[in-house]
């Protein structure tokens, strides 16, 4: 953390490429990382939690504080991503007890305190299904000037990755993902009256941002922690080569980590974008406007491209410097 760094509030469901965007935020001299908060989506809950409990006690980050939030999507039933995670959620490493627990506060009484007590707006990031953002919008209005922006790893312009039409992240909750697009704007544009400044990124950028076999094996010598996420990575990647023939993992979640770091290596497009949250065949679909055939106007940034090399160069420098 440095005198200019970024407070940010990370909302995230671990999950092998969540554990690495928290540990790329607390690598980052540039992010200061205040808070992180669970959802259930990869995992339950009660999983999510303990993760993000053990990827910190892997950084050495006792300080930072974790805080469980929603348990289940707004509508519909929970749906896990158990068969790409594992039960556990980070299937690969041998996984230790956490050595604290989570904060008794639901997630967004902890959140609303720290948008109160911040010295500066916080950015805020998701990199689970939002349920646990659309209460933001919904039971924190008063404090939306205290949001500098939204940055969430979901959605697809183009094909989806869990139904054909839906990203996994936007799919598991739709409902409260139409809440929070509906309650968006464009950063750099309005006021936060207006809406909340959100990025989205999604699978045109984070299908780009892999990791190989060689990666994992870079890091498996720098120390425990890139060990450990060597042993993620085995499992991630080699998942990713068995179900899609791919030579590497995404490591999706980094990305938006990435993106408040370096906001040249992600380019992006504002676009209106709606969620579709009736259609069987569509369901948790981002209807993202990129021809603006609509009329209607841009709700958000929206990923389309990123300078995969720059990124790769970016997430193995922080990551071989954990100790
Ligand atoms: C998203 O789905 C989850 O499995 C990953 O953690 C990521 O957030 C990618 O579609
Ligand atoms: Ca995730």
């Amino acid at each position: 953390m440095t005198a200019m760094s970024r407070p940010v509030l990370l909302d995230c469901d671990p999950g092998h490429d969540d554990a690495i965007a928290i540990m790329l935020a607390a690598a980052d001299p540039g992010i200061d990382l205040r808070l992180v908060t669970t959802v259930a989506g990869n995992v339950t809950l009660e999983n999510t939690t303990r993760n993000a409990l053990r990827v910190l006690d892997m950084v050495d980050r006792p300080d930072i504080p974790v805080a469980a939030g929603c348990d289940r999507p707004r509508v519909r039933a929970l749906s896990t991503a158990a068969s790409m995670h594992g039960d556990s959620g980070l299937a690969g490493p041998e996984l230790a007890e956490p050595s604290r627990s989570a904060l008794d506060a639901p997630a967004i009484e902890v959140i609303e305190q720290f948008l109160i007590d911040a010295d500066e707006p916080l950015t805020l990031v998701a990199t689970g299904a939002l349920t646990n953002m659309a209460d933001v919008v919904e039971r924190l209005p008063h404090l939306r000037d205290r949001i500098d922006q939204l940055v969430i790893m979901g959605g697809a312009v183009d094909l989806g990755n869990w139904t054909p039409a839906a990203e996994f992240n936007i799919w598991v909750d739709p409902h409260a993902a139409d809440v929070v697009f509906r309650a968006a704007r464009v950063p750099g544009t309005g006021r936060p009256d207006d809406g909340i400044a959100l990025t989205m990124i999604g699978l045109e950028v984070t299908h780009r941002a892999w990791l190989a076999d060689e990666h994992a094996d870079a890091l498996r010598g720098t120390g425990r922690a890139g060990r450990w996420v060597a042993e993620l990575l085995d499992h991630f990647v080699g998942f990713h080569q068995d179900r899609f023939g791919w030579e590497g993992g995404p490591i999706h979640d980094a990305v938006t980590i990435a993106h408040l770091i370096d906001p040249t290596l992600v380019t992006t497009l504002p676009m209106n974008v709606r969620i579709e949250t009736e259609s069987p065949l569509c369901i948790g679909r981002t209807v993202a406007d990129r021809w603006q055939v609509t009329g209607l106007p841009a709700n958000a940034a929206v990923g389309l491209d990123i300078d995969r090399d720059r990124f790769v160069t970016l997430l193995m420098d922080r990551l071989s410097s954990l100790a």
